[in-house]
């Protein structure tokens, strides 16, 4: 968006395209690529606001947001309330902990509860697979998924490809989208949403992906996607242009997967040695919260040339922003893309 109000050219809708035509975002899976760069050039607009003093604006001045968390959060949550709060919205969160989910009340009568008090966006995290579009089909405002089980986290690939669109043209690299580019994904891949809204989205936008684990924590038959698989992560990391780490999810784990935090570390961890030896101009990405000394060494996670992951984090309000505007236009009765034209 330009400060004119108008899109930019890199954030149009092919002619004959309906405008964003989502009422939720439930997943990556569900966007074309003409869309996931509509919502990153959408959230460009905002990521200059966050840089100014004064941050606030009355896009959704009178509108009522939820945030429902189901699940821990620190980035997800805030970014979101800080988001909302920045758009002019009233702001709720829902802690499922101090909730009367605590007293047995199911998902769906939350769900109900939550459209009869006439809430304009729903922010849901819930650690079920599928709860989120299940929360989607029985209310009446546009729904945000903002993690749900091993599914999609789609806002946190968001997120992730617009630092890496603003490090990359930092870096004087071509950003337009990611043709060309290696990414390799290494840890948790088994239990990771962020994993696979990441390769959804940075396939759509061009990359190669790789993905690497031990065979314990890869899924089955993920290749299936068009990633490489790899378990040796020196392998994986010779070349790559960017090196996204992953936590091990421990509270998803039932049983070992593997045979101590410290022999993960040898064959997994991402060292200043093996990045120097295999990678070395390669971006350092996380998605937060880390794991120091387990899955990336502190030397690593806090270079400044190569580390990415506190732009993840700043990136993650304006994505986040950008979301709650355009999915709220349809309710707010705001201009946008018909048909290839702006009405
Ligand atoms: N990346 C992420 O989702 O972090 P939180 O769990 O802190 O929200």
């Amino acid at each position: 968006m330009t400060s004119s109000g108008t899109p930019s050219a890199a954030g149009r809708f092919p002619a004959g395209r309906r405008a964003f035509p989502h009422r939720d975002l439930v997943g990556i899976a569900q966007l074309e690529r003409h869309e996931i760069l509509y919502l990153l050039e959408e959230a460009e607009q905002w990521v200059s606001l966050n840089r100014q003093s004064a941050k606030h604006t009355d896009n959704l001045a009178g509108l009522t947001i939820i945030n429902a968390f189901f699940e821990n959060s620190t980035r997800t949550l805030l970014s979101f309330e800080i988001a909302g709060k920045r758009l002019g919205a009233d702001v709720v969160n829902m802690h499922a902990a101090q909730s009367s989910v605590k007293k047995g009340e199911t998902l769906i009568d939350t769900a109900m509860t939550l459209n009869a008090m006439h809430a304009d966006a729903i922010v849901i995290r819930h650690g079920s697979s599928g709860a989120v579009e299940l929360i989607a089909s029985k209310v009446d405002c546009p729904v945000l998924n903002a993690g749900d089980g091993q599914h999609e986290h789609p806002t946190q690939a968001l997120l992730d490809a617009l630092a890496l669109r603003h490090a990359l043209r930092e870096r004087g690299q071509n950003a337009d989208d990611f043709t060309g580019l290696t990414v390799t994904i290494c840890g948790d891949i088994l239990h990771s949403r962020v994993a696979r809204s990441n390769v959804l989205c940075l396939q759509a936008l061009g990359a190669s992906v790789r993905l690497c684990a031990p065979p314990a924590l890869m899924p089955q038959g993920i290749d299936a996607m068009g990633v490489e698989v790899f378990h040796d992560f020196d392998a994986a990391l010779s070349g790559t242009d960017v090196a996204m780490m992953l936590r091990l999810q421990n509270e998803r784990m039932q049983g070992q997967f593997i045979p101590s935090a410290r022999e993960y570390h040898h064959l997994y961890g991402l060292t200043a040695k093996r990045l120097a030896a295999r990678a070395p101009d390669a971006l350092v990405m996380h998605p937060g919260p880390m794991n120091r000394g387990v899955e990336i060494d502190s030397d690593v996670a806090d270079m400044l040339d190569r580390s990415i992951i506190t732009r993840q984090v700043e990136m993650g309000v304006a994505i986040r922003m950008a979301c709650l505007d355009v999915l709220t236009r349809k309710a707010r009765g705001v201009a946008g893309w018909a048909d290839g034209e702006w009405v």
